[in-house]
């Protein structure tokens, strides 16, 4: 499968899925990296893979349509299978998603349908949460929102602060991500009518 992973920031996830592609534990092959931030570490990871990456500034655009246009084009520009959101930190439009849907994957770290959108760690603690951790989705319109794929579970001690528990949930994504992906490149995991199927269920 070709995969075209979208970043805003350090990549850690796209490390993790780069190092399974290199392993053979991925059936497919990153083609591309896009982010939407110039000067961040996950190109720069990119670049040591050898895997070709742009950046589509969303600064440079006057509005989101415009932003998500340039988007759409470089993505199918690689003609990718997939596509992975790792890190990408930009709300995008029901327009923009719906010609992906049943392809497109986000890693979001809490356990959906919990804290949807930023500072879910923070959150979790304000809480109480006894347990927290990471889920691996399908994208649709609704933001975090579209079937949920995979989870895993970290336990939330009382030492715990927001940055303990970020690295703790982080652990568990750079496992998941990657095991999902496979899934999907082996064609074990598919999309249809809104859900999540594994193995040819119906
Ligand atoms: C991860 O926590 C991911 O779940 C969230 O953004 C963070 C990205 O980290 N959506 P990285 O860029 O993969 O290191």
């Amino acid at each position: 499968a070709r995969i075209v992973a979208l970043i805003s920031g350090s990549g850690s996830n796209l490390q993790a899925l780069i190092d399974a592609a290199e392993m053979g534990a991925i059936n497919g092959e990153i083609v591309a990296v896009i982010s939407n931030n110039p000067d961040v570490q996950g190109l720069e990871r990119a670049d040591k893979a050898g895997i070709p990456s742009l950046v589509v500034d969303h600064r440079k655009f006057d509005d989101r349509q415009a932003f998500e246009a340039e988007l759409s084009k470089s993505i199918n520009h690689y003609s990718p299978d997939l596509i992975v959101l790792a890190g990408f930190m930009r709300i995008l439009n029901s327009e923009f998603v719906q010609p992906y849907e049943g392809k497109m994957l986000n890693i979001h770290p809490s356990l959906l349908p919990k804290y949807k959108g930023l500072h879910t760690h923070r959150r979790a603690l304000e809480n109480g949460d006894k347990e927290h951790g990471v889920s691996v989705h399908f994208v649709t319109a609704e933001l975090d929102g579209g079937p949920v794929i995979a989870q895993r579970k970290v336990k939330v001690e009382d030492s715990d602060t927001e940055e303990s528990l970020q690295s703790k949930v982080r652990q568990k994504e750079h496992q998941l991500y990657p095991e999902v992906v496979a899934w999907f490149c082996s064609k074990r995991l598919q999309y249809k009518n809104g859900k999540a199927l594994f193995d040819g269920q119906t």
